[in-house]
């Protein structure tokens, strides 16, 4: 049924939901424009992260290189890579060189700025340029902020051959039942594999249960990002947009 078919009274209904929308967009942008506006300078490397947040950040960045800065990207995705070229922000692969800031979302942000990443399933290319980034500004909306991680699930990539063997292997370690992403039709990776999408419940030690998953042969890398964040963006509901006190300088 198109919307022409529809009493007047339901497309009233339908207008909160689509405000909140809205609302919800312009909080990305926000948070996305001011990363980039408060943390790269022209004549440097960025990389850019993926998700619908890291999105805007990827629009501010091309309106600054059609503007005339000199900004080179690695991207953290095909999809991302996509992007910046449509906007004409030059790509280099991965290491070539040093990269000055990284700006990515997460899916969830702990106090002790710890954070769950690979909603998108992008975590491996994420994750190794947050390492190599000198600054990594992690960019997000208020619900995404929790005291510990762990409601939502933990990604963790997988190379297919071991796929069963690393499934049997989480649910004996650690007594969680792995979700495989896609189901019947698999999400593969821009590296080729495949994701486990676990529920640990709350997690007390981000850092070890990484270390634990990554010790299991045929996990690539897992969705948990620790000690690397080096500053984190929030958009307000009024529009503005908060760079967060970091975990040891909180009074
Ligand atoms: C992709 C990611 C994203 O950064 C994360 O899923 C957040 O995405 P969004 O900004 O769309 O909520 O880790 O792998």
């Amino acid at each position: 049924m198109g919307l022409g078919a529809l009493p007047v009274g339901a497309l009233v209904l339908f207008q909160p939901k689509r405000r909140a929308m809205r609302d919800a967009e312009l909080a990305k942008r926000a948070v996305g424009f001011a990363a980039v506006d408060r943390h790269v300078t022209s004549g440097t490397c960025i990389g850019l992260g993926s998700g619908t947040t890291a999105f805007w950040a990827i629009e501010r960045v091309g309106e600054r290189v059609r503007d005339g800065d000199e900004i080179v990207a690695v991207a953290t995705s095909s999809v991302t890579e996509q992007l910046c070229r449509e906007r004409g922000i030059p790509v280099i692969p991965f290491g070539e060189r040093e990269i000055a800031v990284a700006i990515d979302g997460a899916d969830e942000v702990a106090a002790d700025w710890s954070l769950t990443k690979g909603g998108g399933g992008a975590l491996f290319r994420e994750k190794a340029v947050a390492l190599a980034a000198r600054t990594f500004v992690v960019i997000v909306t208020p619900e995404k902020l929790v005291e510990r991680l762990g409601a939502f699930h933990t990604p963790v990539e997988v190379v297919p051959f071991s796929l069963r063997w690393v499934e049997r292997k989480i649910k004996s370690r650690f007594g969680v039942e792995p979700r495989l992403r896609g189901g019947a039709e698999p999400f593969v990776t821009d590296n080729g594999n495949v994701l486990l999408d676990c529920s640990f419940g709350s997690i007390a030690d981000p850092a070890a249960l990484d270390l634990q998953l990554r010790e299991i042969h045929g996990v690539v890398a897992t969705g948990l990002f620790t000690g690397l964040t080096g500053a984190v963006l929030v958009s307000r509901s009024d529009g503005s947009v908060d760079s967060l006190a970091g975990p040891g300088e909180r009074a």
